[in-house]
């Protein structure tokens, strides 16, 4: 199988189309392609343009409004409840970090609670936009059934993501925490499947609650760190589910399913630094404990100690400059997807490259 080096800004521009052609005004359909390249960007390959087809059928089978118009139901100066009423995660999450980030100018701290809303992709791409330089961003979301409390035989709840970001001074502008509470997320397996790669032992459970690693034989996925990754899933429902008076977990809809949406809810939060302490003294502060963090001694072979996100920004950094990676699989789909809707995709097999 090759691998095709797509550039960016060509992609972004080819997913836009894609989702303007299935009815979206131009600027949604290029929110949505700057979340999915965004992912691609930080080689989170599994949010990434892999989820355009997924999307778009759920925007053709009608599980994801073309019309909702995301109504702010509740509000006071720190806060809003957002019906999405079954609209896109990806036009809900820019409605929401706006008025975060508004609400946060004002009055230093903010959170903003998301129900009735589809899949919001990769957690850091909006941790990230809440942050800009002078805040700390927290997003949060719950997902379709895929993870149980320790021992379960059924799944209860979705392998709940959550994001934290902040720049920590010029040299790190984008210190960001994000990870789903499974041992790994459900597209992370896909997108491997999809390039031909094993999926490891342990992280995937079948019908029996035995380890599998066949993407076909999933049934739950393990959850990270056991009983703790359990607890803090429930966390994300507490703030994201129960503050905004959405749908419970169990209750939330196949995210596959082409006609119904998802019914997920979502919490976003902006902490204004200067709230706290001048923001050019935490920046400095936040810098020296990076480089400190750099400076542990590691054991042979290991490298320099990482902060979270330290490994995504350095790919973003790679492939704004060198392309992004696509498999030919994915590259083959999304131009007969695109030929479908009169855009053509054939530039994404312009480049071939031995980048994995
Ligand atoms: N929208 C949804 O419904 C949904 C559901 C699940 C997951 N997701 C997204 O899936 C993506 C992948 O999640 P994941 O759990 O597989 O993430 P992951 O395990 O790849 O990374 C988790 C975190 O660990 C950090 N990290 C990785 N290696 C490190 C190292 N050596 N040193 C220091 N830090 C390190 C990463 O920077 C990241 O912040 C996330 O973007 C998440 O938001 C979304």
């Amino acid at each position: 199988m090759q691998n095709y080096s797509v550039q960016p800004e060509a992609l972004k521009k080819f997913t836009t189309a894609i989702f303007e052609a299935a009815g979206l005004k131009n600027n949604e359909a290029a929110s949505i392609a700057e979340l999915l390249v965004h992912a691609d960007l930080r080689n989170v390959h599994s949010h990434g343009v892999l989820r355009t087809i997924p999307y778009l059928e759920k925007i053709q089978g009608g599980g994801a409004s073309k019309t909702s118009t995301y109504p702010v139901i509740k509000e006071t100066t720190n806060t809003a409840v957002i019906d999405a009423q079954g609209g896109l995660g990806a036009l809900v999450g820019e409605k929401a970090v706006a008025l975060c980030r508004e609400k946060a100018q004002k009055n230093l701290i903010s959170m903003v609670v998301v129900k009735n809303s589809n899949h919001f992709g990769m957690g850091a791409h909006w941790a990230l936009k809440l942050a800009g330089d002078d805040m700390i961003g927290v997003a949060c979301s719950t997902t379709d059934l895929t993870m149980g409390p320790p021992g379960a035989k059924e799944p209860f709840m979705g392998n709940n993501p959550f994001a934290f970001a902040f720049k920590a001074g010029a040299k790190y502008p984008e210190v960001c925490v994000d990870m789903a509470t499974s041992l790994v997320a459900m597209g992370k397996c896909k997108d491997m499947e999809k390039r031909g790669k094993e999926i490891p032992h342990g992280w995937m459970l079948d019908k029996d609650g035995n380890d599998t690693t066949s993407v076909k034989d999933c049934y739950m996925m393990t959850t990270m760190a056991g009983h703790k990754g359990f607890g803090i899933a429930l966390v994300v429902e507490l703030f994201a589910t129960l503050l905004s008076g959405g749908v419970l977990s169990p209750d939330i809809n196949n995210q596959d399913l082409a006609d119904t949406p998802e019914l997920s809810s979502q919490c976003f939060a902006c902490f204004n630094i200067s709230a706290f302490r001048d923001l050019q003294e935490f920046q400095k502060n936040a810098e020296e404990y990076i480089d400190r963090l750099h400076a542990l001694p590691m054991k042979e072979g290991m490298g320099a100690a990482k902060y979270p996100g330290e490994i995504e920004y350095g790919c973003k950094q790679i492939n704004e400059k060198e392309g992004i990676v696509l498999p030919e699989t994915l590259v083959e789909d999304l131009i007969k997807t695109g030929e479908k809707l009169g855009v053509d995709g054939n530039f994404l097999k312009e480049t071939v490259t031995d980048r994995q």
